[in-house]
């Protein structure tokens, strides 16, 4: 269960920084028109029937993972952007936060979610892994993708030199019918799992994307489907009052023409900093358009920020509280922590620190999120909480479903296309020409005759 609280959104809460009761009415008018749109194109959204249409899939899924988990030492998957976000942020959202360390005893297959090229961290990967005991989930929508395609190379390889074979330690998940991996899936015989014909990356997380990492983590996927089924119940409902996605893309939608720009996404617990770390993906991939669906030059979106209390309480917070009006914060507290952490009576004196002694980490912690929201509230910013009763696989599953129905409801109110990302290809292009592919010799020509830096731009220190 979640509460959500929208209040210091408006300016009778935070002053004349916040939205007037009259620009809201205004904007409410458009709710049954965006209604009809989220229906019409339910379909469409194929994501959204994720919650419901799996369950011969995991039996597959969790069969899976009590394999890898009986013969294997670790799981990696090799995977970038949404690819690879969700797996990271059901991981540090539902399991211990030294999960690795933890005794082979207290913990299934150590879990490692590589989507990077850092040269130096790859090779740390394969430092503290031992290849012949992985297994490697290999996740790539497209079947292109250039990062994932290189990871996957030399992950071959490795296991080519090391076990002589490669089929028992790969696991693809990717397009059911086009791509390069798809072709070697084929040619090859990998075990494979599809991502669903219209389910962009972002929207993933609960297909095989997610569902094979939760698994192998021991994640009930059950409970995690049933968040989201939870999310979705109220994200179908009709009118503003009722369906709280409507509400977050309306106030957000608002924010935006007032010139908020930015979406802080801060969440006061540790395992949900990865959770920002997905939203910022889904927000800025989703709605940052050059072009709205009637072909006007709109240059849409909102910059998504991740935080984390109360660790940017030093660091962030002075720049939210005094700096300029052009954030929104989403706070997401969590009411019952999984453990409880009192601040002992040492033998030494604490003096005037004495008053902590006797209370919780917890209460700390909850304080802070309380203080942190009262603060921001003072200084006229706009701010809304998400709260969970306590950080599990049904919480997660609700928010990823809750807050994808918010950014689709989002991308029909700003009228663009939500679920492509024609941004992200400029560089992908070039990046296939800088690295030779066939096919791109004229954007090597054109990346070659770029205009040469001026001299007196140029430093050495
Ligand atoms: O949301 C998206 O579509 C992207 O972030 C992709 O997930 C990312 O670019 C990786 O693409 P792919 O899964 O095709 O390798």
């Amino acid at each position: 269960m979640m509460n959500i609280d929208f209040n210091n959104v408006f300016e009778e809460n935070i002053g004349q920084f916040g939205i007037s009761a009259e620009a809201f009415k205004q904007k409410k008018a458009m709710i049954p028109q965006i209604h009809k749109q989220m229906t019409e194109k339910k379909a469409q959204m194929k994501w959204r029937a994720l919650p419901y249409n799996q369950s011969e899939l995991l039996e597959d899924i969790k069969n899976t993972a009590k394999r890898i988990n009986e013969q294997f030492d670790a799981f990696v998957v090799l995977g970038i952007g949404g690819s690879a976000l969700g797996s990271k942020a059901l991981f540090s959202g539902t399991k211990h936060t030294f999960y690795n360390m933890l005794p082979k005893e207290k913990r299934g297959v150590r879990f490692f979610v590589e989507d990077n090229v850092d040269p130096d961290r790859l090779c740390a990967l394969f430092d503290v892994i031992d290849v012949k005991k992985t297994m490697f989930h290999v996740i790539t929508k497209s079947g292109n993708t250039v990062e994932t395609m290189a990871q996957f190379t030399i992950v071959l390889d490795l296991l080519e030199k090391q076990c002589g074979g490669i089929l028992d330690n790969i696991i693809v998940t990717t397009d059911q019918k086009t791509g390069i991996m798809r072709q070697i899936c084929d040619a090859n015989g990998f075990k494979c799992y599809v991502v669903p014909e219209g389910v962009g990356g972002r929207f993933s997380v609960l297909s095989p994307v997610g569902l094979l990492s939760a698994a192998v983590l021991n994640i009930d996927l059950e409970d995690l489907l049933e968040g989201a089924r939870t999310a979705d119940a109220a994200c179908c409902k009709e009118t503003l009052e009722e369906n709280p996605a409507y509400m977050y893309a309306l106030v957000h939608t608002l924010a935006m023409e007032m010139g908020v720009n930015i979406s802080v996404m801060l969440p006061y617990a540790d395992g949900l900093a990865t959770l920002a770390e997905w939203y910022a993906q889904l927000w800025a991939e989703s709605l940052g358009k050059c072009v709205d669906n009637d072909g006007n030059t709109v240059h849409a979106g909102q910059t998504p920020v991740r935080a984390l209390g109360v660790t940017d309480q030093h660091s962030q917070i002075q720049l939210y509280n005094e700096g300029p009006f052009d954030k929104i914060i989403t706070f997401i507290d969590v009411k019952e922590f999984h453990r409880t952490l009192e601040i002992p009576h040492p033998q030494t004196d604490m003096m005037d620190a004495r008053y902590l002694q006797g209370q919780t980490i917890n209460k700390l912690i909850a304080s802070e999120c309380s203080a942190t929201k009262y603060a921001v509230t003072k200084n006229g910013k706009m701010n809304l909480s998400i709260t969970l009763q306590t950080l599990d696989a049904k919480a997660m599953g609700e928010l990823f479903f809750f807050l994808e129905m918010a950014t689709a409801a989002t991308g029909e109110m700003l009228n663009i296309n939500t679920f492509n990302q024609p941004g992200v290809e400029e560089g992908k292009i070039a990046t296939f020409a800088l690295m030779g592919r066939e096919g791109y010799e004229q954007k090597r020509r054109e990346l070659q005759e770029q205009r040469k830096p001026k001299e007196e731009f140029l430093y050495t220190v």
